[in-house]
């Protein structure tokens, strides 16, 4: 893929198209938010899976389908058998087997695993960039394709918390305790629902106090470094972290306890401004308290491909960023706006819209970068 090309579904910029829609009608069992039981709904499953195939019957890989305003073009492999898969008469499916099968995979090619367990800072201390979405999304993406992932909310708002619709009212164990009363991280994490493999450390209001609650204490800003420390993540592949807009000491937080930085940036003009606080302040971290800090990843989201202006705020960011940018671009779609109100990922609340399957291929190329930088075991 050339890098400066937006690729298939982001080039698109089409909010949905045909194939998605085909998916729609045949809503698969994740939109609903319940397990199907068995002979209920697999032959709707399956017809929407159809027009997902196809699309996939196409080239396959994202290049061979841009300009094609096809969404799920972008499939990588077995969609057909997806289709063979959730064939009438078979066993209804999870909503995660449902969302894998819309998105054409069946999982028979596993993606690379890192050696070892990865951890990525999702941070933009402007709001609104994509930042939960990016990590529910790319989170549940991954471990729909075998990775176990942790999410960890560190947005009081408790966004990504909602998303996966795990349990965050205020009192629930949370971040907070973590951070503050020294709780084990182990002790708060919850599974998520609908995906097997996917975790979440939820987030409660109570964050909201913990910015001027750790001012005072012993290592405040290793404070979520050393919870990770007492924690065995030797069985996660993955730890992504969503942070607060803002670059407090929960940001730093998560600045220090890992390695990679993601950083979600809009498509639009006041995009990179802001952009040159947050690389200082990542310099600040690397250069006194985390030397192994580096931004891995920037990623395009919210692109609109009927604007010059999306298009030139990609080419700035990759002429300014060069290979750190993934290749994928987010386009705007409704579809991914509208999951988080089902307590839902896109990638099971519509698996065939265009922002699922960009999710897809930006996880898949998070994925590939581990194994290209030999980090794969
Ligand atoms: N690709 C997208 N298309 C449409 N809406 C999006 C997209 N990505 C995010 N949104 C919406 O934009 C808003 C901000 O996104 P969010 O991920 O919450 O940003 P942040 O966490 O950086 O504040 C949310 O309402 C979200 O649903
Ligand atoms: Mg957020």
């Amino acid at each position: 893929m050339a890098t400066g090309q937006p690729t298939a579904t982001g080039a698109t910029g089409q909010e949905e198209t045909a194939t998605s829609a085909a998916a729609q009608e045949g809503r698969v069992a994740g939109t609903t938010g319940q397990r199907m039981s068995p002979g209920q709904g697999s032959a709707t499953g399956a017809a929407g899976k159809e027009g997902t195939a196809t699309g996939a019957a196409g080239p396959g890989p994202a290049a061979g389908a841009a300009g094609q305003g096809m969404a799920s073009a972008t499939a990588w492999h077995g969609g057909a058998e997806a289709v063979a898969a959730a064939g009438p008469g078979r066993q209804a499916m999870t909503p995660a087997e449902a969302a894998l099968a819309a998105l054409g995979g069946t999982g028979a090619r596993e993606w690379p695993r890192p050696r070892s367990c990865r951890m990525i800072t999702i941070a933009n201390q402007k709001g609104g960039v994509g930042k939960t979405t990016s990590a529910v999304n790319l989170a549940a993406c991954l471990a729909l394709h075998g990775a176990r992932v942790l999410v960890v909310d560190l947005d009081p708002q408790g966004n990504a918390s909602t998303a996966l619709a795990v349990e965050h009212r205020a009192g629930t164990a949370s971040v907070y305790n973590v951070l503050v009363d020294d709780q084990p991280l182990a002790s708060i994490v919850q599974a998520v629902a609908d995906i097997p493999g996917l975790y979440c450390a939820p987030a409660t209001i109570d964050l909201a106090g913990a910015e001027i609650e750790l001012v005072p204490l012993v290592a405040r800003e290793a404070r979520l470094s050393r919870a990770f420390a007492d924690y065995d993540a030797s069985s996660l592949d993955y730890i992504l972290i969503d942070c607060p807009p803002s670059l407090g000491l929960l940001t730093v937080n998560a600045l220090v306890a890992v390695a990679e930085v993601l950083i979600p940036i809009q498509c639009e003009y006041y995009a990179l401004e802001g952009l040159e606080q947050l690389l200082r302040t990542i310099d600040l971290v690397k250069s006194h308290l985390n030397p192994t800090l580096y931004v891995s990843t920037i990623l395009l989201t919210m692109y609109d491909g009927r604007t010059r202006l999306a298009s030139q705020v990609a080419e700035e960011v990759r002429e300014h960023f060069g290979e750190v940018v993934l290749s994928t671009v987010i386009p705007r779609s409704v579809r991914v706006s509208e999951a988080p109100s089902y307590g839902q990922s896109v990638m099971t609340y519509d698996p065939g819209s265009s922002g699922a399957q960009a999710y897809l291929e930006a996880a898949r190329e998070v994925a590939d970068r581990a194994a290209e930088l030999g980090q794969t075991g």
